[in-house]
């Protein structure tokens, strides 16, 4: 008996390391036509209509907002971006690691055009006061946004942690300050739609990586927090909140996107050495795509493929997912997180005056 359990177990490993060699092969694989997609990218920023140049100096460039920008993906999308307009456009990275910041701004290519232009600002996203000091910002100094893109994410633990707003950060990070910030900065994307120029929405998250939303327990603050019911929800609520921000946003082009396993610093800050450790090897061995990589997929997604507005799912390639894998909520469940989410997403008294 015991030889059959062992003959089984070594059949079932031998399986496992053969499907993954087999997924991570085809995956390095397929990562090799980061070229074509460099040289469509390239190509692709030359046809996108020119931003208006009637009014303000300030509305000649493009502008680009990366929040989650100083590192991973968000930075792979923010370089890609910078690389392929030759710097001429008014790029915005937001988070809180200025010496990253500085260090990818100084890797731009310089700008030439008028207008254009890279900057930092500092916002701790976990915080609605932070979130809101810094749209308040950007509402007063910008005229448009034609590109907002939201991957901010900072994992400590799995488990449920605390913000001195009494919020669980990896929960405000993965949705509510993406909330906030794409709700909050509409009438900027509305502006430039209505100059006749893009006016896109970019969330990186996991489309169609989320089952079923309890609406009873929407943010588990009724039965409980556990991170496998945040991994399990909290994708869809991406999904189903996007529906209704196109319901009423008919101009305007959302996306979320799945990135796919990228060598980035999701793990670099894990409290448990070993694991993070662990994570980190494993990422480095495991996964395929480095941030310059998935930047220009993701890039290839906002660009060309989400050409029309409404809600585009998009995989680690850059591609349409199949509609079928994306939950499609009703109405009245729309509604209703749209309703928990602007509850959940207003900033203390103290910081409204
Ligand atoms: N990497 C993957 O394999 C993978 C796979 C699937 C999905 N995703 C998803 O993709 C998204 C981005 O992940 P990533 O791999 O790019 O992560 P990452 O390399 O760790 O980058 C995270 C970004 O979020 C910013 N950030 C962290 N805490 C912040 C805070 N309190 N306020 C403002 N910004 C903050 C960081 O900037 P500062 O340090 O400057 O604050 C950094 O720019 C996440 O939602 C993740 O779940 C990633």
């Amino acid at each position: 008996m015991p030889t059959t359990n062992s003959t089984s177990f070594a059949l079932a490993a031998s399986l496992f390391t053969l499907t993954l060699t087999t997924y991570i092969y085809k995956t390095h694989r397929r990562t090799s036509n980061l070229t074509s997609i460099r040289t469509s990218n390239a190509n692709d920023i030359s046809h996108i209509p020119p931003c208006s140049t009637e009014s303000t100096e300030e509305r000649s460039a493009p502008v680009a907002v990366f929040l989650g920008g100083t590192a991973g993906v968000g930075r792979g999308m923010a370089e890609a971006y910078a690389k392929h307009t030759n710097g001429n456009a008014h790029i915005i990275l937001i988070g809180r690691n200025a010496t990253n910041a500085q260090a990818i701004i100084d890797s731009f290519p310089k700008p030439t055009a008028p207008g254009a232009k890279h900057e930092f600002i500092y916002c701790d996203a976990t915080l609605m006061a932070e979130c809101k000091r810094t749209i308040d910002d950007l509402l007063q100094r910008l005229t448009t946004i034609n590109y907002l893109v939201l991957s901010p994410m900072f994992v400590r633990s799995f488990h449920k942690e605390e913000t001195s707003e009494g919020k669980e950060p990896k929960l405000v990070l993965l949705y509510y300050a993406r909330f906030k910030f794409t709700r909050e900065l509409m009438p900027l994307m509305q502006k430039a739609k209505e100059a006749g120029e893009d006016a896109k929405v970019y969330i990186v998250g996991g489309p169609g990586l989320g089952k079923r939303i309890d609406y009873d327990d929407l943010g588990f603050s009724k039965k409980g927090y556990s991170f496998w019911k945040v991994r399990r929800q909290f994708p869809a609520y991406l999904d189903v909140i996007l529906q209704e921000f196109a319901a009423q946003n008919p101009l305007i082009t959302f996306i979320h996107a799945y990135s796919g396993p990228v060598r980035s610093a999701l793990a670099d800050n894990l409290e448990w050495p070993l694991f993070r450790i662990f994570f980190k090897v494993f990422f480095e061995l495991s996964f395929p795509f480095s941030h310059t990589a998935s930047g220009e997929h993701m890039l290839h997604a906002m660009l060309t493929m989400a050409k029309h507005p409404g809600v585009w799912s998009i995989d680690m390639f850059g591609e349409t997912m199949p509609e079928q894998k994306i939950v499609v909520a009703t109405e009245r469940e729309r509604k209703m997180l749209w309703e928990h989410s602007i509850g959940e997403t207003v900033a203390p008294e103290s910081s409204t005056s």
